[in-house]
């Protein structure tokens, strides 16, 4: 028996894998049906009846998400019978759902209005009185629940019991009273609870981080990966370019990765990017000078050192492409590599996994560093809470590519201490503790959203980083410092 099945979707043949149902394969033809409850990374529950298209031979009409594709089926999606279920289904889900789209987070990327201009755009029947169901409940530390608008798709019931399997959510009630809700004495307390807001295809669960914030047609999206951990989820980051601001971040399907989903820690990775909690310039013993002048002032300090003199401390949060330059630049300019140590945080428990997707080592890009160390032919040294073999190397200049996810390193503060205690430091990062006012020279860096590069994640999946316009114009990418470096040094041979 083939393990194929070829059918056709508006005279259209797709194959597909035997066991697809027909909106599996209608989406691989490119033909959209319209539908609320189906999701491809949840089960099938057929409740919203929004799906429906003629297939040949099949007296009433079929719901396309719970229909097997079989061998040459004939499947018609654009019949005027299919269109005005479409029409009439659609109706039937507005009934009772309230007018709230002009102070609602969700307009503009709501399914409901999306499809009411796309396939529905109907006179309302409905003359009575809509039924009110309680509005914006605290259901938890992250979401607010408007239950007037839920559809009662059951994604969201779904999404508990089968992705974090916390069973948290059920619909409570029958007919025109079914309501959504938590069960009784429960919140909604996981790691996972933003994907919530995005799968539910209406506003009736919205996110507290990004509530009223800003309206999303001012946003703008770039493709990216998350830096949170070393799972490395491909995502889509929010800018308004306009004001360089960023707004949040949402998981983009990767099979291979992350699947449909992203953690709650990493929806705060775009927190750090902003430019009031960033270091605007760079700061010479406490002094504001420009990056010129900064890398003047480390091509000077590198000047006939002996490449034992000087320490390269590394933090797995940078790109390939940041330690090829900055490995190969220093080995340019002193004729030899570097000492070489790892800086981890002193909490980290890198074996760590939370069984979904969320991972104890919160470095984006350990295998890339790893990879590039060894085509190098470095043995770095890692300092784990133990400075101690860093001091002992007695460096007279110490460069740090620091972490740029800081919350990631709760010991910062003392490490940074440590740093400052060495001669001449110099921080590229932005470390805006007390602690970090000690040392020589702090060096602002471009953060992942404004670069392009490569993270190697855990399993040796390579992904690229996109460039958004920059935070600060004068800011550069660690690549460049370090070719910086390179130029000033052979200039001044
Ligand atoms: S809250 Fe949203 S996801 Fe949950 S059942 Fe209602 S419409 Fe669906
Ligand atoms: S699991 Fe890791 S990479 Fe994925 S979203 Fe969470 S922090 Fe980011
Ligand atoms: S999407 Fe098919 S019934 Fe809901």
């Amino acid at each position: 028996m083939s393990n194929q099945v070829t059918l056709s979707i508006n005279n259209q043949p797709v194959t597909v894998p035997a066991g697809s149902t027909i909106i599996e394969a209608a989406q691989k033809a490119g033909v959209s049906v319209p539908h609320f409850c189906w999701h491809p990374g949840l089960s099938i529950a057929g409740v919203c009846r929004f799906c429906m298209v003629k297939v040949e031979g099949m007296p009433k009409l079929q719901i396309a998400c719970n229909t097997p594709a079989t061998e040459g089926m004939k499947v018609d999606t654009l019949s005027d019978e299919v269109k005005e279920t479409h029409k009439w289904a659609l109706e039937f889900h507005l009934i009772n759902h309230p007018l709230d789209c002009p102070i609602c987070d969700q307009a503009g990327e709501c399914e409901l209005q999306n499809y009411y201009m796309k396939v529905g755009k109907y006179q309302a029947q409905m003359e009575d009185q809509k039924v009110l169901k309680p509005k914006a409940l605290d259901v938890g530390d992250t979401l607010v629940l408007d239950t007037e608008r839920c559809i009662l798709c059951s994604r969201c019931v779904r999404f508990e019991d089968e992705v974090t399997k916390t069973s948290t959510l059920g619909i409570f009630n029958r007919g025109d009273q079914a309501t959504i809700g938590t069960y009784p004495e429960r919140k909604i307390k996981h790691n996972y609870s933003y994907n919530l807001a995005d799968i539910c295809p209406v506003g009736a669960f919205t996110a507290k981080d990004f509530r009223f914030k800003c309206r999303v047609w001012f946003l703008k999206e770039t493709k990216t990966v998350c830096p949170g951990c070393s799972t490395g989820c491909s995502v889509n980051l929010f800018q308004n370019s306009s004001q360089r601001e960023y707004y949040r971040l949402k998981p983009r399907h990767n099979a291979e990765v992350n699947g449909h989903w992203m953690c709650d820690t990493g929806r705060t990775m775009y927190e750090h990017l902003n430019a009031s909690s960033r270091l605007a310039s760079p700061q010479l013993e406490g002094q504001s000078i420009s990056s010129a002048a900064a890398m003047q002032a480390v091509t000077d300090a590198a000047k006939g050192l002996a490449a034992d003199k000087v320490a390269l401390v590394l933090t797995a949060q940078f790109t390939n492409e940041e330690y090829v330059a900055s490995l190969s630049a220093l080995k340019s300019v002193l004729k030899s590599a570097p000492k070489v140590f790892i800086w981890r945080d002193e909490s980290e428990k890198s074996d760590d996994f939370d069984g979904i997707l969320f991972r104890g080592d919160r470095n984006p890009n350990t295998r890339g560093m790893m990879d590039v160390l060894k085509e190098h032919g470095i043995t770095a040294t890692v300092l784990k809470g133990d400075y101690a073999p860093l001091a002992a190397a007695a460096p007279e200049l110490t460069l740090i590519l620091a972490p740029e996810v800081e919350s990631a390193y709760p010991n910062l503060a003392k490490a940074v201490g440590r740093f400052s205690e060495l001669k001449k430091t110099v921080y590229f990062g932005n470390a805006l503790t007390d602690s970090a006012k000690k040392l020589w020279l702090r060096i602002p860096v471009k953060t992942f959203a404004e670069k392009s590069g490569t993270f190697v994640n855990f399993n040796g999946v390579a992904q690229k980083l996109k460039a958004n316009p920059a935070v600060f114009a004068n800011v550069k990418g660690v690549d460049e410092y370090f070719g910086d470096l390179s130029r000033l040094a052979q200039s001044a041979v």
